[in-house]
């Protein structure tokens, strides 16, 4: 007994010295603000859920400021805040904000985040269902429209047709091809439109078409992977407001396409990336490798093979885009 005390104090004292011995100080309690253009729902999960981790403003229990607790803590908080930090939110340009809730979510739903080893210490920052429906439900508002078989009026192809690219421009095999060797495909206008942008908050209008091969592989749900011809033109138009209100669209801003062919284009995750600009259609990019930029806003959507738009009438709580298996 006299022997087990002993051993007891020497216990006792070894963790109290190591007491003194702290993490290096880290930034803990500096407020972070809502993110700016998400409701305040979703606002309260990410900050109960995510926050500790991945902004600057801290909540530790008592038990994580403990030696060697704390070390690990802070290890979390310093590596967490490197791939995310909610309190740079505001430095985020607007699609990127999207892009990064996506890959969030992405996260969430496939139960990587929230830490396993923090939820088990932390349970009230784990999702229960009803988080993850509105998560869920907010992300289809922020996805493109779930597509439906009629574009709306105000994107009719009727009023985009006024203002299509390229009225001066009759032959169309004078447009140069991309510097990643890509040639324009004039004829994405006659394809099927398979969705359009629900967001005209940044003033602009899109519409995304696919071509035969791209509405076949939605119609028989064979989308991740997309298969080899698939592909997907984006076009953007600046939004014009008319004398009545009625939106239409205006100045042609940019069409860009993505052709997959996993071979050909294995080096740029089996997409072929293209971007022209303007009513003369010039190619985007200043040397062969702009395509970096593109894969590195769409890798959010990776397991989604690349691809942003949710295919057509597909409901978003029953198809999830975010199931590996699929
Ligand atoms: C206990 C700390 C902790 C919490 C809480 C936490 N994370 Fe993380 N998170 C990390 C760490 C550490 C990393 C970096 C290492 C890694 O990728 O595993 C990370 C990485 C990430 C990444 C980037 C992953 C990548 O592959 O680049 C995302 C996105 C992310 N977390 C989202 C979230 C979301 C959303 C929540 C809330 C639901 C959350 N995390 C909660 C610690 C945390
Ligand atoms: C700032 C982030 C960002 C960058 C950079 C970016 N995209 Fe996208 N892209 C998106 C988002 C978000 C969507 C989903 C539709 C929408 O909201 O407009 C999208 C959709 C698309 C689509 C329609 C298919 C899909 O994924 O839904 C094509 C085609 C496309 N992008 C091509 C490109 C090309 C080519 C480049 C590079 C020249 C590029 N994108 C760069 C964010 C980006």
């Amino acid at each position: 007994m006299k022997k087990g005390l002993k051993i007891f104090a020497i216990l006792l004292v070894a963790f109290i010295t190591l007491q003194f011995w702290k993490p290096e100080e880290i930034e803990y309690s500096t407020p972070t603000k809502d993110l700016t253009n998400v409701p305040a729902e979703v606002n309260t999960i990410l900050r109960n859920s995510c926050f500790d981790c991945h902004s600057n403003t801290v909540n530790l229990a008592w038990f994580d400021k403990i030696t060697p607790a704390n070390f690990i803590v802070a290890s979390h908080i310093t590596d967490g805040r490197k791939a995310l930090n909610f309190s740079d939110w505001d430095k985020l340009e607007k699609p990127k904000q999207s892009a990064t809730l996506f890959y969030a979510f992405n996260k969430i739903l496939s139960g990587e985040m929230p830490l396993k080893s923090y939820t088990a210490l932390h349970p009230s920052a784990k999702l229960d269902d009803r988080s993850i429906a509105v998560l869920k439900n907010y992300l289809a508002t922020i996805a493109v429209r779930k597509p439906n078989q009629e574009i709306p009026s105000v994107t009719h192809p009727k009023d985009v047709e006024k203002v299509l690219p390229n009225k001066k421009i009759t032959d169309y095999s004078k447009v140069k091809p991309t510097l990643n060797n890509i040639s324009y495909i004039p004829n994405f206008r006659n394809w099927k439109a398979v969705s359009t942008s629900d967001r005209f908050d940044n003033g602009s209008m899109r519409i995304i078409y696919g071509n035969e091969i791209a509405v076949k592989a939605i119609a028989e749900h064979q989308t991740n992977p997309w298969p080899d011809g698939a592909i997907f033109a984006k076009t953007a138009w600046k939004q014009k407001t008319e004398a009545d209100g009625t939106i239409s669209a205006g100045a042609f801003i940019q069409v860009e396409f993505m052709i997959k062919d996993a071979k050909k284009y294995e080096a740029t995750k089996g997409w072929g990336w293209a971007r022209w600009k303007g009513n003369d259609l010039k190619p985007y990019g200043d040397n062969a490798n702009f395509d970096q930029e593109c894969i590195s806003c769409h890798n959010p959507v990776k397991n989604n093979d690349y691809v942003f738009t949710t295919p057509l009438h597909l409901d978003i709580n029953k198809f999830n885009i975010y199931n590996k298996t699929k």
